[in-house]
């Protein structure tokens, strides 16, 4: 198992390191996965524009402030469990899942297409890992949460587009 190096604080949790490992492995990739998605959000909110641009506008805030929670959920989760949260420009750049989200796009339909192609490999990856449950089980009813927001958030998009 490799964590960055960081200075352990004193606690009476008590994991495996299986646990912990499986754990690890996965609320650091959804740290840096929904704190990306937060940001590629908040830039589609502020450059899209045409056809229903205030409604999808203010969608994306709600959607903006649902992967926020989740950043501020996995992040405790991981400190809980005595493990790093590192959230840091340079490793959500090091660590991401996604391709650059693109500048040279304009419209509503294609910031709502490129969001959506992120989103859904997130909530379809989250799925998959809830069904292995490696990860503890307090972790896994975090990703249970967090699949049944992004999966609501995938429907309001691919509404949006059918
Ligand atoms: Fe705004």
């Amino acid at each position: 198992m490799t964590f960055l190096k960081t200075k352990k604080r004193k606690t009476l949790l008590q994991f495996s390191e299986t646990q912990k490992e499986a754990s690890y492995q996965t609320l650091n990739k959804y740290l840096v996965d929904f704190s990306n998605l937060s940001l590629v959000t908040k830039q589609a909110h502020w450059n899209l524009q045409g056809k229903n641009f205030i409604a999808v506008h203010e969608m994306l805030d709600d959607f903006y402030e649902m992967f926020q929670k989740y950043v501020d959920i996995f992040a405790e989760r991981l400190v809980q469990m005595n493990l790093p949260a590192i959230a840091t420009a340079e490793h959500l750049s090091r660590c991401t899942s996604f391709q650059e989200y693109p500048s040279e796009i304009l419209t509503v339909e294609e910031h709502l297409y490129s969001l959506l192609e992120r989103y859904s490999q997130t909530a379809n990856s989250l799925r998959s890992d809830i069904d292995k449950a490696e990860a503890d089980a307090a972790t896994i009813d975090y990703y249970t949460q967090a699949v049944e927001e992004l999966d609501k958030a995938v429907w309001f998009i691919e509404a949006h587009l059918n």
